[in-house]
């Protein structure tokens, strides 16, 4: 479904990812890890048009992508979340999620000003669609309250559901477990499973061991911006360029 073709980007003397090459299948959920400053935010910025490569290719069924601002990249069906929680912290959690959905709504900018009948049943229908990505995220009860009262976990769980809104085809997920005590990242190891069996592939960076191992059926490991390693959890588990990586960081699984 998304194909990397020798994907680099140089940022002056720094090469953050150095001519990588790799396949994310339709269906799966595709961890991307290393350890820190490998290149794998860098790598989403590149695929959802954040930054420019200086070689290679992003390629999504079939079309190639990279160098299309992020808004064109989202309407191609490719969301995600920030590894920085990136809400608007005054809106409530539900204009939060309504925000992901403006690439789909129709009525022009006659139809915002006038609110015309079209309009307000797109609104409507908006807000219907929000409430049950909020269900299927459990943060339904929490709907009305400001973005800033929730909880950390709760916050990232919110960036999930606006990544949600645009009816993405590939989520990319950027250290969702960041700051989530244990039961926090059981759930979301749930929430990552039930997101994948509605048909979204997923893309994760993550640096908790245990949820990636629970959760990926395919891995690829950055190291300085170059794939050290792809294979199934088991295998990159036992893998020892990869392990030898993490030496010091701690592949704790
Ligand atoms: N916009 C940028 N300008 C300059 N250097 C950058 C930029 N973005 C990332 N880098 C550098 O690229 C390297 C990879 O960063 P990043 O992709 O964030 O790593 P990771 O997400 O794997 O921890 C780091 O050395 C980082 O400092
Ligand atoms: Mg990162």
């Amino acid at each position: 479904m998304l194909k990397l073709e020798n994907l680099t980007v140089q940022f002056g003397g720094l090469i953050a990812v150095n001519d990588v090459t790799t396949e994310v299948p339709k269906g799966s959920i595709f961890g991307l890890i290393g350890p820190n400053g490998a290149g794998k935010t860098t790598c989403f910025n590149l695929i959802t048009g954040v930054c420019k490569p200086t070689g290679g290719k992003v390629i999504l069924n079939g079309k190639e992508i990279q160098g299309l601002p992020p808004y064109k990249v989202n309407e191609l069906g490719i969301a995600r979340t920030y590894q920085n929680i990136n809400l608007f912290k005054k809106m409530t959690v539900i204009e939060n999620v309504m925000v992901g959905c403006h690439t789909k709504t129709t009525s022009g900018l006659a139809a915002a000003i006038f609110r015309n009948k079209k309009q307000r049943e797109e609104e409507k229908a908006v807000i219907l669609k929000c409430m049950e990505i909020l269900k299927f995220m459990d943060l339904a009860e929490k709907a009305d309250y400001k973005a800033s009262n929730l909880s950390y976990g709760e916050q990232r769980r919110l960036e999930i559901s606006r990544a949600l809104a645009s009816d993405p085809e590939l989520l990319l997920l950027d250290e969702p477990a960041a700051g989530m005590n244990g039961r926090e990242k059981e759930e979301l190891t749930e929430t990552i499973k039930k997101i994948s069996q509605k048909g979204i592939t997923v893309l994760l960076v993550e640096h908790d061991m245990k949820l990636v191992m629970s959760v990926t059926n395919i891995i690829c490991v950055l190291n300085f911006g170059k794939k050290i390693a792809f294979g199934n959890p088991e295998y990159i588990q036992n893998n020892e360029e990869v392990i030898a990586a993490y030496l010091g960081g701690g592949l704790d699984v």
